[in-house]
C-alpha cells in the first residue's frame, strides 16, 4: 500500500502524458518499443524516425488477434499485459502504445506495473486540439475507443465547454490492412461515414485509430480545407521526446536497425508495410502466449 502511494506521489510529479513511470534501470542506448494491433502504428514508427533519428526501436504488431477495436475490454487489457510485459523482456526504456483502442482501454490499469515509462495517444493530441482553439471536434475511432469515451473525456477534463462529436467506423481498419488504401470503395466508406461529422459542422477531426492517418489523403479529398486533421502521432511522439529529454533518457549511441515482430504472417506483414516505410523490413515471428521467436522473413530494400 505505501508502496503504491509512493508511485502516485511520483506520478503526479511527473508528465501528464505518461501512464506510468517508475525508476529507469535500462540503457540510454536501450530501444523504444512500440506496438499497434497491425499497420497503424507504422504512422507513429515514422513520426519518431523524425523525431527521434538518433533512436533504437522494437516494433510489435499484435496481427494474430487484429482488430483490437471490436475485442472486449477485458480482452484488449490482457493483450496490452502481454505485449508489454514481451517490452520489458527486449529492455525497452519508454514503450509507445501506438494504438488507440488500447490507450483507452489500458490508461488506469497498467499503471505502476512496469519499470519504464509508458506513452499513450490520447491526452498530447487532446491538449494539442484544446490549444490550438478548435471548438467543434469530430473524433473517428474504433468502436471499443468511442465505447470508453476517452477522447471525450480527456478533452472535457481539459475544456468543458468544447463540443465533441464521436464516431465509430469498424469497416476502415480491415480495408487499410488489406492494403485498399486508393480504391473508389474505401472512398465511398469514408465519404458516408463523415456525413454525420460534416452535418455538425466540426472544425477539427482527430484520427482517434492509428490506422485512419494512412488514409489522410482521402479525408482531406471528402472534407476539404475547412476542416483540420489532427494525426495523433505528431504529439505523440513530441511528448515522447520531451520526457526522454526531460529525464535525461536520450539515447548516447548511434540508432541500430528497427526490429519487427508480429504475432502472425511476418511475410504478409513485411509486404504491407512496404508502402508505408519505402522498404521491406525484416520481420519476425513472435508467438506471445508460447513466447518463441522465428525469422520468417528476410529481405531489404
Ligand atoms: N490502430 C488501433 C487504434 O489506434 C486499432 C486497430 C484495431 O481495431 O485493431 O485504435
Amino acid at each position: 500500500m505505501k508502496n503504491i502511494f509512493y508511485q502516485l506521489k511520483r506520478y503526479k510529479c511527473i508528465s501528464p502524458y505518461l501512464l506510468q513511470t517508475n525508476q529507469p534501470r535500462q540503457p540510454q542506448s536501450a530501444p523504444i518499443g512500440i506496438f499497434d494491433s497491425g499497420v497503424g502504428g507504422i504512422g507513429v514508427l515514422k513520426e519518431l524516425y523524425q523525431q527521434l533519428p538518433g533512436e533504437t526501436f522494437v516494433y510489435f504488431a499484435d496481427t494474430a488477434r487484429l482488430p483490437y477495436g471490436t475485442k472486449s475490454q477485458a480482452e484488449i487489457v490482457q493483450f496490452v499485459h502481454q505485449v508489454l510485459t514481451w517490452m520489458e523482456k527486449q529492455v525497452v526504456k519508454m514503450a509507445i502504445v501506438a494504438c488507440n483502442t488500447a490507450t483507452a482501454a489500458m490508461i488506469d490499469r497498467v499503471a505502476f506495473e512496469y519499470n519504464f515509462p509508458i506513452i499513450g495517444m490520447i491526452e498530447p493530441s487532446a491538449n494539442t486540439v484544446i490549444n490550438g482553439g478548435s471548438k467543434r471536434i469530430g473524433v473517428i475511432a474504433t468502436l471499443h475507443t468511442v465505447n470508453s469515451n476517452a477522447y471525450l473525456n480527456t478533452i472535457h477534463k481539459i475544456d468543458p465547454s468544447v463540443l465533441v462529436f464521436q464516431l465509430a467506423a469498424p469497416a476502415l481498419v480491415p480495408l487499410i490492412e488489406y492494403g485498399n488504401i486508393d480504391d473508389i470503395y474505401t472512398f465511398e466508406v469514408v465519404r458516408q461515414y463523415l456525413e454525420p461529422l460534416i452535418r455538425q459542422d466540426i472544425d477539427t477531426l482527430i484520427l482517434g485509430c492509428t490506422h485512419y492517418p494512412h488514409l489522410i489523403h482521402l479525408f482531406r479529398k471528402i472534407l476539404g480545407t475547412s476542416v483540420q486533421i489532427v494525426d495523433p502521432a505528431i504529439a505523440v511522439v513530441s511528448a515522447a521526446a520531451q520526457e526522454l529529454q526531460r529525464l535525461g533518457r536520450l539515447s548516447d549511441r548511434p540508432a541500430r536497425c528497427t526490429s519487427f515482430y508480429v504475432s502472425r504472417n511476418p511475410e504478409e506483414f513485411a509486404k504491407r508495410v512496404r508502402r508505408f516505410l519505402g522498404f521491406t523490413p525484416i520481420v519476425q515471428h513472435f508467438c506471445l502466449q508460447e513466447e518463441s521467436i522465428t525469422v520468417h522473413h528476410e529481405s531489404v530494400a
